[in-house]
């Protein structure tokens, strides 16, 4: 797999952005060890608070049709810069992530950078953390 092909996938998954009150549009595309490729957007609501970001919307896609092992996940936006998920998108990409997950941070051109996720979350609390 490309990860150029995820990107496009995310940039794609962005044109979904339900956005009112904030106009930043993010898209994300998730790549499982199964091959298939789980897209999402952010989803925001009049309850500011009940807004879910892109890179959420496609991991429960994928580990709500059974796929629990992320691969890579793409994340894109409408900004110049690299779009980076946000700490609580962090923990949860953690959660389903392997020492080789990759982190693929687009700007809206699909200019990208790529990170380890313990690169991102260093000291991630993980099960191993809990009694
Ligand atoms: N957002 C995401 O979708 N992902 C991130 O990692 C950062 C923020 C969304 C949430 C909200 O809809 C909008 O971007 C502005 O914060």
């Amino acid at each position: 797999m490309e990860w150029e092909y995820l990107v496009e996938k995310a940039i794609k998954a962005k044109e979904n952005a339900y956005v009112p009150y904030s106009e930043f549009r993010v898209g994300a595309a998730v790549l499982t060890d199964s091959g298939k490729v789980f897209v999402g957007c952010n989803v925001e609501n009049a309850s500011y608070g009940a807004a879910i970001c892109a890179e959420r919307t496609a991991v429960v896609k994928a580990v709500s049709e059974g796929d629990t092992k992320i691969k890579a996940i793409a994340i894109t936006s409408d900004s110049q810069d690299y779009t980076f998920p946000c700490g609580i998108c962090r923990q949860v990409i953690a959660e389903f992530c392997d020492e080789e997950t990759q982190v693929i941070c687009s700007n809206k051109n699909g200019k990208y950078v790529r990170y380890y996720v313990k690169d991102i979350l260093p000291h991630a609390f993980t099960k191993k953390d809990l009694l």
